[in-house]
């Protein structure tokens, strides 16, 4: 089988077949989500939260989503690999984020790109005619926290509901293949999947989406907070802390290491 393109998500919709979609930072990671038939592996600039210890997505950069980026990649050949375009990659012209966006693919293997917000159809419009899929991203916009002050449900009246369908509809047709929908209402979600012809991959936002995406970390229970959209599946935070406590254990006790750890 041949290595996955983004038509195969708008016929994975057409089939009325959900979409997986998984966060990962390491090639250990990678490597996990594609044993595990995950579809789709997102190298989120959340990893500035989850991996590097940030409170926000802000001081993520280009350098630091190549390096992680690389390392997904080289851990999972064949998966489909979307780089997340961090905070004042893609702000500053079309030029530089086309560049940007670039370096995405070239450096580090990646297969798309995804940008956060719906002002610039311009942008998507020159990075897909450049041979760079989009894959877009409305409603909580973490990039945007400075401004927005709170991390919020987006689209609750319908003046700002409007306000999505009507990004969602300009990120379709100036080409993106496919849209996230973090924290919008899940009536909203159903609603934004029903008007669109391309993929929705839902975050918070109802099981109507065409796929969903989750972050890593939420998803293995490493965060010590789980956000209401997601579910731990496994407890592998508390595993890792058991897990170092016996290592300590057993040093200070001398049972580690044993003679079959030892070399003759
Ligand atoms: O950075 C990230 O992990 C994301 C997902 C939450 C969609 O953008």
């Amino acid at each position: 089988m041949g290595k996955t393109t983004v038509s195969a998500f708008a016929r994975r919709r057409e089939a009325g077949e959900k979409i997986v979609v998984i966060t990962a930072g390491s090639a250990a990671e990678s490597a996990a989500a594609v044993a595990a038939g995950i579809d789709i592996i997102l190298v989120g600039d959340s990893l500035g939260n989850t991996m590097l210890g940030f409170d926000t997505t802000i001081p993520v950069t280009m350098e630091m989503m190549l390096h992680h980026t690389a390392a997904v990649r080289r851990g999972a050949p064949e998966a489909f690999v979307i780089f997340d375009m961090p905070f004042m990659s893609y702000h500053t012209g079309i030029d530089e984020a086309v560049r940007n966006a670039g370096r995405a693919l070239q450096e580090a293997g990646a297969d798309a790109v995804k940008l956060e917000g719906g002002a610039d159809p311009e942008l998507i419009r020159r990075l897909v005619a450049s041979g760079i899929p989009v894959l877009g991203h409305l409603g909580l916009l973490p990039q945007s926290i400075q401004t927005v002050g709170s991390y919020r449900v987006v689209g609750r009246d319908e003046a700002e509901a409007n306000r999505v369908i009507a990004e969602a509809r300009m990120i379709e047709d100036a080409g993106a293949f496919a849209v996230v929908l973090e924290c919008v209402p899940g009536e909203l979600g159903r609603r934004i999947t029903e008007k669109l012809r391309i993929p929705t991959i839902g975050i918070g936002s109802g099981a109507a989406c065409s796929g969903q995406v989750q972050v890593l970390y939420d998803t293995l229970g490493i965060t010590a907070r789980t956000p209401k959209h997601a579910k731990r599946f496994a407890e592998v935070g508390e595993a890792m802390r058991k897990a170092l406590a016996a290592y300590a254990e057993e040093v200070r006790s001398g049972a580690f290491p044993a003679p079959e750890n030892t070399f003759k």
